[in-house]
């Protein structure tokens, strides 16, 4: 029941993308399960009946040689990867339903199965192709197992189909001097029979599909792109050697690995089924009133948003309910890099970190569009502590202490602040439809804001000075009783983004496992347990040493590498103290940016000229100052902006001109950096007090 009415228990299933058995999982698969798992516990929790299912994705050539290389069976490697992935994702508390492999009994059925129907649906066509072969090897190359020099600009080592120095577009057969990389062959061209799928068959079901609500609409336009330039048939085939399933019928042809990736999916739950009491029609049939949900990295969007729901058209399954995109997780502003010591892996991070510090950073900053998200460490460092150790668990602890001491844990009798407590109750729609819709940012946000008033509410009480008098008194045991109530009804909004933590607050709180529902109820006449601090603030030393180890785990790989680490700074470290007299001597002035241009051979600077409202005898007042803001703004996001500048700073002469001042930004550097927004209520000249 949910304000009196009984809300209908939905069935859903939803996966996450499958990794690749041939790496470590790293922070972007994380992101996109983190993603995924709060959302399924905030169904769960709301007492739907949520399924979540993933597996390992764990045929194509790059597996096959990976076990090569290791002298071991491809089955020897892949088993190997999924215990380790398992272990990784129980660790930052990934709660799948199930986790299994595409190399299962269950998928080579129903890949089998669905290629039979598109078959006999006269969806499979069948040609003769020319591609490169590399006559050591014995093998087909993909175009990013071929290396060459550039047709076009003659650079060397460029791969396949397109040069990273010059930008041309070519076919690996154009390559200079192309070798293989797998053996260093110089490969030879040869004819082979494919399969294709008849993607172009499906045209106008998909310009429907992917209009149905099923998709955000930046992803629907990108594909209303494609979909207006022609659709292509799909080669879903592949020549031995190739781990992978045979195909039916065409011995040494095997299928495609994005042929049986997404069916790993429909395995997944399958073999789940064999052990429980789901049915694997009611979620596959078509017309099926379960739902059914993809989350996927944008990268992937046209094996999910195209092959995908056509082949389960022609082979008479249902089609997602809905498939939700997300950006790529950069980490300091830039693209994860091993030399940096970015690219890094669950295990590394788990060595040194708790993964609720990233669970909540990365919820704190996640939304339902497709723009890529940046994890800045002293930014996470910075919110961690603030938002969950300085704001949530504050508010339990500053509380505890006087129940368990005072009043034998003893919560109060009876409720004596209705309309706060009902504040915090009346949250619940809005927070749990900002989960629904991904919108976790504004999530976080809301509840935020009401830890917030929690602790307001606490220092207005100040029930240590009441103690001070009275350790017993009732208004000590009726506000505290108050903030651990509050302090409750917090970690249940925050529970599908920290579960462990929200299982301790659980035991010290006496209570059995938290429903939403429970948002309903306060907690009167009742024992608590005693306080320990459910979460301790994250260190700027840990942080170090995981980018630290990640560069050392890439060195003994490939040897020493040549970029700079990933520069991290220990947080807010307070200067040394000012005299008074010495602050009274700075003039900061609002001012608002009237131009902001690009300086030649500057990488960091901007030249903006300034307003600085009017003097007294009516004149307006403007400036020139050069600011290190390039690399958070574009020149004309800047024009109107607010900020404040010290006005009367002896102008400097520098490389590109004289800067008279300088501007005030608040914010940890690279994108981060905020100025005021204009309709804050200051106008330029205001002094700043
Ligand atoms: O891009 C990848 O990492 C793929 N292994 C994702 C597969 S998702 C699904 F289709 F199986
Ligand atoms: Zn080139």
């Amino acid at each position: 029941m949910e304000n009196g009415n009984p809300v209908a228990k939905r069935k859903i299933l939803v996966t996450s993308a499958l990794p690749y058995a041939n790496s470590s999982i790293h922070l972007g698969h994380l992101m996109e399960v983190i993603q995924t798992d709060i959302w399924v516990r905030l169904q769960k929790m709301r007492g739907h009946d949520c399924v979540y299912v993933c597996a390992d994705d764990a045929h194509g050539t790059a597996i096959m040689l990976s076990a090569q290389a290791g002298g071991i069976t491809p089955e020897e490697h892949i088993d190997r990867i999924n215990r380790e992935h398992q272990a990784d994702f129980a660790d930052f508390h990934i709660d799948f339903d199930n986790y299994h492999s595409t190399h299962s009994p269950e998928n080579q059925k129903f890949s089998e199965l669905i290629f039979q129907r598109l078959d006999a649906n006269g969806h499979i066509n069948r040609r003769r192709i020319t591609q490169l072969f590399d006559p050591e090897k014995q093998m087909f190359l993909a175009d990013r197992f071929i290396k060459g020099r550039c047709p076009k600009c003659k650079a060397e080592d460029q791969y396949g189909d397109n040069c990273e120095s010059c930008g041309s577009t070519y076919s690996p057969s154009d390559l200079i001097d192309p070798q293989s990389t797998i053996s260093g062959a110089t490969p030879v061209e040869k004819e082979s029979e494919h399969l294709f799928f008849a993607l172009p068959a499906f045209t106008e079901f998909l310009k429907k599909w992917t209009r149905s609500g099923t998709l955000q609409s930046q992803v629907a336009n990108k594909l209303d792109e494609w979909l207006e330039s022609g659709l292509q048939e799909w080669d879903i085939s592949r020549d031995a050697p190739y781990f992978g399933f045979e195909i039916p019928g065409h011995p040494g042809k095997f299928f495609y690995v994005w042929l049986d990736a997404p069916i790993g999916y429909m395995a997944s739950f399958q073999n789940l089924c064999e052990r429980s009491e789901y049915d694997f029609d009611d979620y596959w049939k078509p017309g099926s009133e379960a739902e059914l949900y993809h989350f996927i990295g944008k990268d992937i969007v046209n094996f999910h948003t195209l092959f995908w729901p056509a082949m389960l058209k022609s082979a008479e399954f249902r089609t997602p309910t809905a498939v939700y995109v997300h950006g790529f997780l950069t980490v300091g502003g830039k693209k994860m890099s091993k030399s940096r010591g970015t690219f890094i892996n669950a295990r590394t991070y788990l060595d040194h970190l708790n993964p609720e510090y990233l669970r909540y950073y990365l919820a704190a900053k996640m939304s339902d569009g497709v723009d890529d998200l940046d994890l800045n460490f002293e930014d996470f460092v910075q919110r961690v502590n603030s938002d969950l150790v300085g704001k949530v668990v504050n508010i339990a602890s500053r509380c505890a202490g006087f129940i368990n001491k005072g009043f034998d844990g003893q919560l109060s009798a009876a409720v004596t602040e209705h309309a706060l407590l009902q504040e915090f109750q009346d949250s619940n729609e809005t927070i749990a439809s900002l989960y629904e819709n991904r919108e976790y940012s504004k999530a976080i946000r809301e509840i935020m804001a009401l830890a917030d008033r929690a602790n307001q509410f606490i220092n207005d009480k100040q029930p240590w000075v009441l103690a001070k008098q009275n350790p017993a008194s009732t208004e000590v045991q009726d506000i505290c009783s108050t903030g651990i109530n509050l302090f409750r009804l917090l970690v249940i909004y925050l529970k599908p983004v920290l579960p462990a933590m929200a299982t301790d607050a659980e035991s010290f709180l006496q209570v059995p496992p938290m429903q939403w529902q429970d948002l309903d109820s306060v907690l009167t006449d009742c024992a608590i347990g005693k306080f320990k601090p459910l979460m301790t603030r994250v260190e700027m030393d840990k942080v170090k040493a995981v980018v630290e180890d990640t560069r050392a785990e890439v060195d003994k790989l490939q040897g020493p590498a040549t970029e700079a680490p990933l520069a991290l700074q220990n947080g807010p470290a307070l200067g040394s103290e000012i005299e008074f007299p010495d602050f009274a001597k700075v003039d900061l002035r609002i001012v608002r940016i009237i131009s902001a241009e690009q300086i030649d051979g500057a990488d960091k600077l901007l030249k903006l000229q300034l307003d600085l409202g009017e003097d007294e005898t009516g004149t307006a007042v403007q400036r020139t100052v050069f600011s290190g803001i390039k690399s958070a703004y574009k020149p004309q996001d800047l024009v109107g902006k607010y900020t404040v500048m010290v006005a009367n700073l002896k102008p400097r002469q520098m490389k590109f001109g004289l800067s008279q001042g300088m501007i005030l930004a608040a914010g940890p550097g690279g994108k981060d950096i905020w100025l005021l927004e204009p309709d804050s209520g200051a106008k330029p000249g205001m002094k700043v007090t």
